[in-house]
């Protein structure tokens, strides 16, 4: 692999996608992993990311000079460019010029830099910088604030940039990692979708020999994926689980009935515990409680089948869609074990010793989502928008009944529809539909007064759901949806839409 050194910002995981994305097979490591730790996994080059530090800082994490001594190609980025120009006996100053944002780049020759306008845009964020390029580099690159922005020893192996080639804001930056990679490092682009797909489901083959295992289906597009994967690879010895909770949206126990199993011919056993989910949350409206009877209930069900399939020697694995990011933020790396417990269907008991395999622990949400479409699942799984496990039932606000989640799955769907219908599905994050069961408003249909309840509307566009705006859908697509909702959904003679940003508000109302 493609080793990419965290030097603890946001951008590690980032440049790992772009060098997969060259179709170069990439891991993240942390910056406290020794060279002979990163050499014992073999890597094809070694990538320093950028990171908050200045190398004067006290505690500053540096490079280990051996790493240039290994024979493995290193490129250098941001902070990265800076601890391999002082590793390498080059110079870098406190300058007191800072450079963030898009800077104009001047290049000249070399390889990196090649056939680029001689002047063009990146996107730096520095405030230290390079001065003189170790010994045998040749400076490629400069900025008004870099004297050094880019450099290279190509018969090393070794170059570096200031900026970020890995954000969008660098237009030529993809390029220029690339040749990295192709040129300097000599590297072949082989990690493709099905070359990921052969892989994992030659790993999980070897990992699951002649046993059986079982996955929870959640509807969602990492279950799915896992499922198929392992499906795939092990055929009739999988059995796929569905809860039907009777908190879902309608059409979406057929998408997996239907879509999922004719795209994949798994074993599929539904089990409908809608009136035991019903009856739990009978009297309760708070929102905490809900939710963890909710959980708690679906760890009962989940378990029992699980059991059941256990008893009858069915299943010694349990298969989960956690990804790469996940295994990234909680230390471990490939290879290593320290997995956080996950919350798909998690919260298992001991007693019940499933051997985990998780077959998308390398993979980032796009490639998840790419291989999806490779197995044969349809788009409707594949570029599902995310839905919380809790489901409808925190979207009533109020007591969760049979009637309420009729009207709300009723107003769900026609916003659906309508969104779908306006080609907007791509462009919001999600969009709730919240039934306001237990406010009343007066209204007027026909010729008669009603007294309903409001639905409210909550599109929301978003990168990751940490931070979310809400979405300025055109006003004849929202004019669209509250007519068919009030027309055709009894219960409801009013709708609304929620204007507030994440934060202060959360996506979902509870
Ligand atoms: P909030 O409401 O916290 O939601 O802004 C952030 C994102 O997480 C989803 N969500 C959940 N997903 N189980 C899930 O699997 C949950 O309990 C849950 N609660 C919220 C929500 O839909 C949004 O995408």
């Amino acid at each position: 692999p493609v080793l990419v050194v965290d030097y603890g910002a946001q951008y590690a995981q980032l440049i790992a996608r772009r060098v997969r994305e060259a179709q170069v097979y990439s891991e993240v490591v942390p910056h406290t992993a020794s060279v002979s730790e990163m050499l014992d996994r073999n890597p094809s080059a070694i990538i320093l990311s950028g990171g908050p530090s200045s190398v004067y800082a006290d505690q500053a994490p540096s490079v280990d000079p051996a790493l240039f001594e290994a024979g493995v190609p290193v490129f250098g980025i941001c902070y990265g460019f800076q601890v391999m120009a002082q590793a390498l006996g080059g110079t870098v100053e406190h300058t007191g010029t800072r450079e963030f944002g898009r800077t104009e780049l001047d290049v000249s020759g070399g390889h990196l830099h090649e056939e680029l306008p001689a002047r063009h845009p990146v996107w730096m964020s520095h405030g230290d910088c390079v001065t003189k390029a170790p010994e045998g580099f040749d400076v490629t690159a400069r900025s008004e604030g870099a004297p050094v922005a880019g450099f290279e020893n190509v018969a090393a192996g070794f170059a570096g940039v200031q900026y970020h080639p890995e954000v969008a804001h660098s237009p030529h930056g993809q390029e220029v990692l690339r040749r990295f990679l192709q040129d300097v490092a000599g590297i072949r682009p082989q990690w493709t979708t099905s070359s990921i797909v052969d892989d994992q489901v030659a790993r999980i083959r070897a990992e699951i020999g002649d046993g059986h295992a079982i996955c929870g289906l959640s509807g969602g597009v990492d279950s799915a994926v896992a499922a198929a994967l392992v499906q795939r690879a092990i055929g009739d010895r999988l059995t796929c689980v569905f809860v039907d909770h009777g908190l879902l949206r309608a059409g979406e126990r057929t998408q997996v009935e239907r879509d999922f199993v004719a795209a994949t011919g798994v074993n599929l056993v539904t089990v409908d515990a809608r009136e035991q989910f019903l009856d739990a949350l009978a009297g309760v409206s708070d929102p905490e409680e809900k939710r963890k009877i909710i959980g708690r209930e679906f760890i009962r069900v989940f378990e029992s089948a699980a059991r059941d399939l256990k008893d009858k020697g069915d299943a010694e694995f349990l298969v989960q869609g956690t990804l790469y990011p996940d295994v990234v933020e909680s230390g471990g790396g490939a290879g290593t074990s320290n997995i956080k417990s996950h919350h798909n269907v998690g919260g298992l008991p001991d007693d019940l010793q499933f051997s985990l395999v998780e077959p998308l622990r390398l993979l980032f949400k796009d490639e998840v989502r790419r291989v999806g479409l490779e197995l044969g699942l349809p788009e409707t799984i594949v570029h599902r928008q995310p839905f919380p496990g809790p489901g409808l039932g925190i979207r009533i606000i109020g007591e969760v009944t049979a009637d309420r989640l009729e009207t709300l799955r009723a107003a769900d769907a026609i916003a659906r529809e309508e969104l779908s219908a306006a080609g907007l599905d791509r462009e919001i994050w999600q969009c709730p539909v919240v039934l306001l069961a237990d406010v009343r408003s007066v209204g007027v249909q026909g010729d008669g007064r009603t007294y309903g309840h409001p639905v409210v509307l909550r599109p929301v566009s978003s990168e990751d759901a940490m931070t979310a705006d809400w979405t300025r859908l055109p006003y004849d697509v929202l004019e669209r949806i509250s007519t068919r909702i009030t027309n055709e959904v009894a219960e409801v003679n009013r709708v609304v839409l929620d204007v507030t940003s994440k934060p202060p508000g959360t996506i979902e109302w509870e």
